[in-house]
């Protein structure tokens, strides 16, 4: 196999075979193909695109180059999920605890945040003392013993896809819909789960821009992972407005305890229910041919009014060593020293919002990463009061801001203003959810 075959051949459209596909990636991961060749490779890819075979191919690749987790020593289905990443994203904190409430085990790697989108882990971490790394051994007997367990992904999960992206990251090939299903499906297969549930997002701080791409996306992704005999859902949800109201790592571990004591903002509550009721659906229906998508979701409100989902997220919290007191009392989560009030200087509707602009003045505040290897203040971040559809006198605060850096508001507030569209004429709230993707077809909300 010479590389440059490899490239020319996808350059000019050409089909490319299993063996070279597999060879190709084999050869990346153990140096023996230097980055300007795969760089080149990866943008005759976002051009030219794949067949569903090669898509197939890459995949697997991708999830062999590592260790494949056997998850059988927990007992039961287990279930995962994946978010393809966003503003304010927050569901798997509130979701993994509702799962595990009504009996189902959630065993997830979770990863961090890298520039505008924040990450799990990221958010995890912010809770004094919680320890994402825990061994294989202590991560299986916590899921066993208490249904759940989030930890950041090892080192020797497909070094193939950390390797692809980093090189994707510096060669804008990130926003390509084969190689983003390829990364997502082999870190997805290589953890182990039974039974995958796939967020999905679209909009201004997605990937995935318009409906019909993340419809794409998400029937790739599905296909991938029913191929592979993984059962997979996806569900196509809104990130042109960032989720609930807060963005930054401690401020989101806050509002995520508030949904699982009972006071969520009307969006989180919406697409977490979402969310937690698919996951259900996929850990329960094989058994129960008879349950649906509704008797899941009662199911999971069930456990957010009665107190066991919060529970679960403190049993969890215990688990890894973090400070369930700073579960109990908020006030003890990190905090930054400074805020910040943005206040309208006009009057109106917010008519739409830059979810991705959300993103970045929250990273310059210090909740988000502009490099890998950028330090995060696990307080700082925004909390937006008003968003897309809320009328607006002069003189309402928009947003606050918090940081440990007062110096960062005024870029931080120039560039959260340019997030917002402000018009004369009333707006509708956007749809949280648009679409279900399945082996079945696309069910559209
Ligand atoms: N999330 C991933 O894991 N990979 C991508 O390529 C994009 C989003």
């Amino acid at each position: 196999m010479r590389m440059y075959d490899i490239i020319d051949k996808k350059k000019n459209g050409m089909e490319l075979s299993t063996e070279e596909i597999r060879e190709m990636i084999k050869a990346y991961v153990e140096e023996q193909i230097p980055d300007y060749q795969m760089a080149a490779w990866l943008m005759a890819v976002y051009f030219q695109g794949m067949n569903n075979r090669e898509l197939k191919d890459l995949t697997l690749a991708m999830a062999h180059s590592g260790e494949m987790i056997d998850l059988s020593p927990i007992l039961g289905i287990k279930v995962d999920k994946h978010s393809t990443g966003g503003v304010g994203d927050k569901t798997t904190l509130a979701i993994a605890p509702i799962v595990a409430a009504c009996g189902e085990k959630v065993a997830k790697m979770a990863g961090r945040g890298l520039g505008f989108t924040g990450g799990t882990i990221d958010k995890l971490e912010s809770i004094p003392g919680f320890v994402t790394g825990l061994d294989q051994q202590t991560f299986f007997d916590n899921v066993n013993r208490i249904g759940l367990s989030v930890i950041g992904q090892t080192a020797n999960i497909t070094p193939a896809d950390k390797k692809l992206y980093a090189l994707r990251d510096v060669t804008a090939t990130v926003d390509s819909i084969p190689l983003i299903a390829a990364s997502v499906m082999s870190k997805k297969l290589a953890s182990g789960s039974d039974k995958i549930l796939l967020d999905v997002t679209c909009g201004s701080g997605a990937f995935m821009k318009t409906l019909e791409d993340a419809v794409k996306l998400a029937e790739i992704m599905v296909a991938i992972g029913e191929q592979a005999g993984r059962e997979t859902i996806a569900l196509i949800t809104n990130m042109d407005v960032p989720l609930g109201e807060t963005i930054g790592n401690a401020l989101e571990v806050k509002e995520i305890i508030e949904l699982l004591q009972g006071n969520a903002k009307e969006d989180l509550k919406e697409v977490c229910l979402a969310l937690a009721s698919n996951m259900l659906y996929l850990a329960k229906h094989g058994s129960n041919k008879n349950i649906t998508l509704e008797d899941c979701r009662k199911m999971a409100e069930e456990k957010i009014q009665d107190g066991n989902a919060f529970r679960k997220l403190k049993e969890m919290v215990t688990s890894q060593h973090g400070d369930v007191e700073a579960i109990e009392n908020t006030d003890k989560l990190p905090k930054a020293e400074y805020y910040y009030e943005i206040v309208a200087d006009v009057g109106g509707y917010i008519t739409s919002m830059d979810a991705k602009q959300c993103g970045m003045a929250s990273m310059i505040l210090g909740a988000g990463r502009e490099k890998k290897d950028s330090e995060i203040d696990f307080g700082a971040g925004i909390r937006l009061l008003k968003k897309t559809g809320d009328s607006l006198e002069v003189g309402d605060t928009i947003a606050t801001l918090y940081s440990n850096s007062y110096e960062t508001f005024k870029e931080a507030e120039k560039i959260l203003r340019s997030a917002y569209k402000i018009g004369r004429e009333v707006s509708q709230k956007e749809k949280l959810i648009y679409a279900r993707v399945t082996k079945e077809g696309i069910t559209y909300y």
